[in-house]
């Protein structure tokens, strides 16, 4: 038998010296193998010393232990549990060590031994507590994760070995029919094999994007008063991920959600994914191809999101599609919006980027602009926003 190796987590490639220091702090010094958000889901043909991937659990040992950095980030909601636990099934007979976050919202020891049991051992590395617990069998938590699970490296793979075809042509038609509305005739429906590179960055940007927006939003939901049973729009929804994540969260008590999205590869890429699990969400997981500037309804709703995309829209356009959407929010439903502050570091998007100012002069038409954090479950006052990334919220007053 080999070596028990140091499996450790972390967020970029670039904090690895220090998430392999606290891993050596907390666990001892041994054997040690770096996986990112930024790592290869597939193998790569190029790399010497490829780094793996947090959501590939691809060479990595019943018996060996999942080190979980705190750059991280862990929230307490259904998907983050559903996250560890998959994380904990890597290492059935290891451990898992799991930071400690105390930000409102945050993942804390207790979340931990209410899931896992009392852990076995707790260190405190700087301002930081780990606890180490045993790991268990996967079991599925009813989340985009067991999607993920399931399915998530077959439709990498087959987003890689794919060879152009459009989306007209394709049997996923047929398969996903009623996941559709009749599609706008400006939907990009053309399709091209995806390289590793793309697919893994992409795949990672759609799961960590959606699990930390939920987590957050669910709690917008409560803290705001959404209207009970709300159905959902989600404007530029991608693969609809944040639409379906809530809907599995049976708690939120939300009826169904429209995605509105202008390249079929998101959604298509969404459908693969949910497989025959998206079977549980009936007719109420939909989406709209097409450019949401095109959209009109008189169906009410009771939550909004527009979840960087906005961007994407001609300006005059984004404001005509949040009338369309504003005006089909039910009394006291919510309206919220996150996009990414013009920042320089933001060099591909840099030109359509919203500032502070212009963003909340589009919002604030329609009411009071409420500030919620991006990575903490608390509102922020307005000075306290700066030029932050977070979320602002309008309630729709009856
Ligand atoms: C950065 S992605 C965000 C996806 C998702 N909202 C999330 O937060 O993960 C932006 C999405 O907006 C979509 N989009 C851009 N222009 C659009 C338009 N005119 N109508 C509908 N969707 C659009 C893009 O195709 C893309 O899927």
């Amino acid at each position: 038998m080999g070596a028990i190796m140091h499996q450790v987590f972390c967020r970029n490639n670039s904090q690895s010296t220090e998430a392999l220091a606290v891993a050596d702090a907390v666990l001892g010094k041994g054997d040690r193998r770096l996986l990112t958000t930024q790592g290869d889901l597939l193998e790569s043909q190029t790399a010497e010393a490829p780094i793996g991937h947090v959501l590939a659990p691809r060479s990595i040992a019943a018996d060996d232990d999942v080190f979980l950095h705190d750059t991280l980030g862990l929230f307490d909601s259904p998907g983050y549990h559903a996250l560890l636990r998959f994380w904990a099934s890597f290492v059935p007979n290891g451990r898992i060590v799991i930071p400690e976050f105390s930000m409102a919202g945050g993942f804390g020891g207790s979340h931990a031994e209410a899931m896992f049991g009392p852990a076995s051992m707790s260190k405190e590395i700087g301002k930081r507590r780990y606890h180490v617990h045993d790991g268990c069998p996967w079991q599925p938590s009813g989340s985009i994760v067991d999607w993920w699970a399931r399915r998530g490296m077959d439709v990498v793979q087959r987003q890689c070995d794919s060879t152009p075809w459009s989306f007209e042509e394709s049997k996923i038609s047929l398969e996903t029919a009623a996941r559709f509305e009749i599609p706008g005739d400006e939907a990009i429906r053309s399709m091209a094999a995806l390289g590793i590179t793309e697919a893994s960055s992409t795949w990672s940007y759609q799961i960590w994007a959606a699990l930390a927006k939920v987590a957050v939003i669910r709690w917008i939901i409560g803290e705001f008063d959404a209207p009970a049973t709300a159905g959902h729009l989600d404007i530029g929804a991608g693969p609809g991920l944040i639409g379906a994540e809530l809907l599995l969260d049976a708690s939120l008590g939300v009826s169904h959600s429209l995605g509105l999205e202008i390249d079929a590869r998101g959604p298509w890429s969404g459908c693969l994914l949910a497989g025959s699990d998206a079977a549980s969400l009936g007719s109420r997981w939909r989406f709209r191809l097409g450019s949401a500037a095109t959209w009109r309804s008189s169906s009410p709703v009771g939550i909004c999101t527009a979840l960087g995309s906005l961007l994407y829209l001609p300006r005059s356009e984004a404001g005509a599609v949040l009338d369309e959407a504003w005006s089909n929010l039910e009394p006291g439903g919510l309206l919220i919006v996150h996009e990414n502050m013009k920042h320089r570091r933001f060099v591909q998007d840099h030109a359509c980027m919203f500032d502070r100012g212009e963003l909340e002069r589009m919002l604030g038409r329609y009411g009071e602009i409420r500030f919620v954090g991006a990575t903490s479950c608390r509102h922020l006052t307005a000075a306290e926003v700066g030029e932050k990334t977070i979320f602002r919220i309008v309630v729709k007053r009856g």
